[in-house]
């Protein structure tokens, strides 16, 4: 069955902004996908862009067929839903100021899906991110592991790329992850990074480099999202190929590792959220957690960014 399920590929992105659309654009090239569904409240943007991105079929690898869709016709056949739907953030506002707009949003959204026969794997990217997830898990009535937040993976990359370029490795060589909230508390286990198979540390130390010099690089990509949009007033192609890593993950049946958000059952001492943690993804969503041993410093930093969570849940969706 779900062998069966993943074969048809059928993918809907829900959301034609710049975000959604980023994440389309990457999908062109993708030659395992059959279908992709464009879904937005306004249906001539869904068409418009559907038509557009036909045409640049004939010189991308694929031959998938695109076009505008409905919840009614095509949500009972999807495999993976990205749900990009919603407002975005203006300058110098947090990604937790949109928790009411976007709530209404997502809610809305996942009733539609559910009306209408989704059963397949559910990612959510609109922010605040992991408490939409949240918000869709209880609307929609899956089971946790088929409903994803795009969680920290954008953060992760954008670490990353500055470790990278700092260290001098590959960025395929660091090994390091952004955990807790896609947002302003998050926070990296220095403890848990690697450079190929050596800890960082050792080899900060043998290298006389402090880790308040990787700190500070880790507070720059933390406020890099506010710094790109004072820039150009959004952020869209990292989170688009961060969407697209983590299709990919769910199509190829991957089992890889990424910070996405996932249902916490105490794999990190606390339960009942969505929150940015090493998951291993595959056909099946999420199919476990990596329970990282966290030392006392990062696991209250852990504990910060889920009280975090939970408080403007509490405080705005009551
Ligand atoms: C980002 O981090 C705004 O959440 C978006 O780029």
């Amino acid at each position: 069955m779900e062998q069966e399920k993943i074969k048809k590929r059928k993918i809907m992105l829900i959301g034609t902004g710049f975000v959604g659309m980023s994440f389309a654009y990457t999908m062109l090239n993708e030659r395992g996908i059959d279908e992709m569904v464009l879904v937005d409240v306004n249906t001539d943007k869904a068409e418009g862009e559907a038509m557009d991105l036909n045409d640049g079929l004939v010189y991308a690898n694929s031959k998938m067929k695109i076009k505008a869709g409905s919840y009614e016709e095509d949500a009972a056949d999807t495999d993976v839903c990205v749900l990009t739907a919603g407002a975005a953030q203006k300058p110098g506002q947090s990604r937790l100021e949109l928790v009411k707009i976007n709530a209404n949003i997502t809610k809305g959204v996942c009733e539609s899906l559910k009306a209408n026969g989704f059963h397949g794997i559910l990612l959510v990217a609109n922010n605040p991110a992991d408490i939409m997830t949240y918000v869709a898990w209880k609307t929609i009535g899956l089971p946790q592991n088929q409903v994803i937040g795009s969680g920290t993976v954008l953060d992760t990359a954008r670490l990353r790329h500055s470790l990278s370029r700092f260290l001098g490795f590959a960025d395929s060589n660091i090994h390091a992850y952004i955990m807790g909230e896609h947002g302003d508390s998050s926070f990296v286990p220095w403890i848990h990074t690697y450079i190929g198979c050596k800890s960082l540390l050792e080899y900060l130390d043998e290298n006389n480099i402090s880790l308040q010099e990787l700190q500070d690089i880790y507070i720059e990509v933390r406020d890099k999202a506010y710094a790109i949009i004072e820039r150009k007033k959004a952020t869209y192609y990292g989170i688009g190929y961060a969407l697209k890593r983590i299709v990919d993950a769910i199509l190829n049946n991957e089992h890889c590792i990424l910070p996405v958000s996932s249902y916490q059952n105490g794999e990190y001492n606390r339960s009942g959220l969505f929150i940015g943690t090493p998951s291993v993804v595959g056909s099946n969503g999420i199919e476990r957690i990596m329970a990282l041993p966290l030392n006392e410093n990062d696991q209250n930093r852990f504990n910060a960014s889920f009280d975090t969570l939970e408080k403007t849940i509490r405080d705005n969706l009551g």
